[in-house]
């Protein structure tokens, strides 16, 4: 649709949440509220001006690719539009505006919306929905008689409603196409008499209505995309709707889910087919995994990339790291930001990677603290295994070369090298460079002395 801009209403406190957060930075589904509202509306126009006033820094940097207007003090959202008069002066085509709080809103319906107002040569179009509770919002009131879509008088907000007009389940989404100078016009005869003292979007309708303007009137067929989120129950609801959303596409691509109501998938990540995830993972941020991958219950997967192949067995906790390839991990790893696993690794139970590189086919079994290293391929590390990368003050890096193996519970203080091939007998605990191919034992002699036993046992009580 050409001359088209869309303006996005994004600076209220949003009272209702009871947080020092503005409303619209709240997340759902790893993306804040307002950034889902604005990927539904890209797609139809690039030209998006954003209102932002509550924590307008915060707000501005989490929003890519749009333009913002200040609403410094927030007078109602009749006052927003009019902070955005010099913004627009000039342009003469259609102003598509939306709250910051409907997450749930999807590009078609949007683009349904606009269909119907251009076939119609509306002036200005209201989104309207027909709820069960329709506490909160502003009831949608029809001309008596009329029986088309050009029947609406106004709009009147739940506080100001009279008994009559709380009845009314017929509410305003908040989603509007205006003609832009008639907005204007209409929007300088807006007073703020009213319960909330305010200047009011919504008495646009009535202004229009009043001069016998085009006004139509287009109900979504789904009342749970328009819900408008004001308090923390209703986070917790779209939360789910949304999940369940992003379950069922992956589905759809070839994933399987065992429990889509348990398992937490955040928007932008990607999975591959035929990968199995099971009850209770969650997998946020911008993860990437591949095909053929299995995940396993309580697995949590934060910023990752998981190539084909791998298993996740249960409990592992990942973040901000890659991994190749056919590994294996767990039960219970934990991988701390900045590990690379090279194809084929293993590494097992209770074993903690930070800042490390492990090469193809390396393997970490069991009980191991692995920091600050650049580890081999084909190495062994045994269970156990520490390396000591930090003395309180710095840390400091381990290397171990390919083939090497490192006996169980050995500590490799750091910074130290183990050479190709090189071998670390158990229980050692290194402090210099192992040659390549050397066979290094650092601990103390085992001294065994006869008969001792019995006499230490018949002295203790
Ligand atoms: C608004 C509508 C109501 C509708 C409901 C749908 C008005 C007067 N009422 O009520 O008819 O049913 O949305 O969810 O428009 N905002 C600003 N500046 C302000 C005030 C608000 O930018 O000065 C922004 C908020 O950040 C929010 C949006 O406008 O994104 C809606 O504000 P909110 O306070 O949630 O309006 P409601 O009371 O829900
Ligand atoms: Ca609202």
């Amino acid at each position: 649709m050409n001359n088209l801009r869309i303006l996005i209403l994004a600076a209220g406190k949003g009272t209702r949440m009871k947080s020092r957060k503005a409303k619209v930075l709240h997340s759902v589904s790893g993306r804040t509220l307002v950034e889902h509202v604005l990927r539904a509306v890209q797609p139809v126009s690039k030209d998006v001006l954003v209102v932002v006033g509550h924590q307008s820094d915060e707000v501005k940097a989490s929003l890519k690719g749009v333009a913002f207007v200040d609403q410094k003090e927030q007078l109602g959202t009749g006052h927003a539009l009019m902070c955005a008069r010099d913004a627009l002066r000039g342009f003469t085509g259609d102003l598509l505006v939306l709250p910051g709080d409907v997450p749930l809103i999807r590009t078609e319906t949007i683009q349904e919306f606009l269909q119907f107002h251009q076939d119609g040569k509306f002036e200005a179009s209201v989104l309207t929905a027909d709820v069960v509770n329709p506490s909160g919002y502003g009831r949608i009131i029809r001309k008596a008689g009329r029986r088309y879509n050009t029947e609406i008088s106004g709009i009147v907000e739940h506080r100001d409603a009279t008994a009559k007009e709380l009845k009314i389940t017929e509410i305003n989404t908040s989603i509007y196409v205006f003609n832009t100078p008639m907005l204007f016009e209409a929007l300088s005869k807006v007073r703020n008499e009213n319960a909330q003292k305010e200047y009011y979007l919504t008495d646009v309708i009535g202004i229009l209505s009043t001069e016998g303007r085009r006004i139509g009137v287009w109900k979504s067929p789904d009342a749970d995309e328009i819900l408008g989120i004001n308090t923390r129950q209703e986070i917790a609801y779209t939360d789910r709707a949304m999940r369940r959303r992003k379950c069922d596409a992956l589905m759809s691509e070839g994933v399987t889910i065992l429990d889509p109501a348990s398992t937490f998938i955040d928007m932008d990540v990607q999975i591959g087919a035929d990968t199995v995830i099971f009850p209770s993972v969650q997998i946020f941020g911008t993860s990437v995994i591949g095909e053929d991958v299995t995940i396993r219950s309580f697995s949590r997967i934060s910023n990752t990339h998981i190539g084909a192949r791998t298993t996740v067995q249960e409990g592992c906790i990942v973040d901000d790291s890659r991994i190749g390839e056919d590994v294996t991990m767990g039960p219970y790893s934990r991988l701390r930001p900045g590990v690379l696993l090279a194809d084929k690794v293993k590494v097992g139970n209770f074993v903690e990677i930070k800042g490390s590189s492990l090469g193809v086919g390396s393997k970490a079994m069991h009980l191991a603290y692995i920091g600050d290293a650049t580890i081999g391929t084909g190495v062994n590390i045994g269970a156990g295994v520490i390396t000591v990368n930090y003395d309180g003050t710095r840390k400091y890096p381990t290397t171990i070369e390919d083939d090497a193996f490192i006996g169980s519970d050995s500590q490799l203080i750091a910074p130290v090298r183990v050479g190709k091939g090189g071998f670390v007998a158990a229980g050692s605990t290194i402090t210099e460079d192992v040659p390549a191919e050397a066979l290094s034992i650092g601990r103390g002699r085992q001294v065994n002395k006869e008969n001792r036993a019995p006499h230490r046992k018949k002295k203790s009580p």
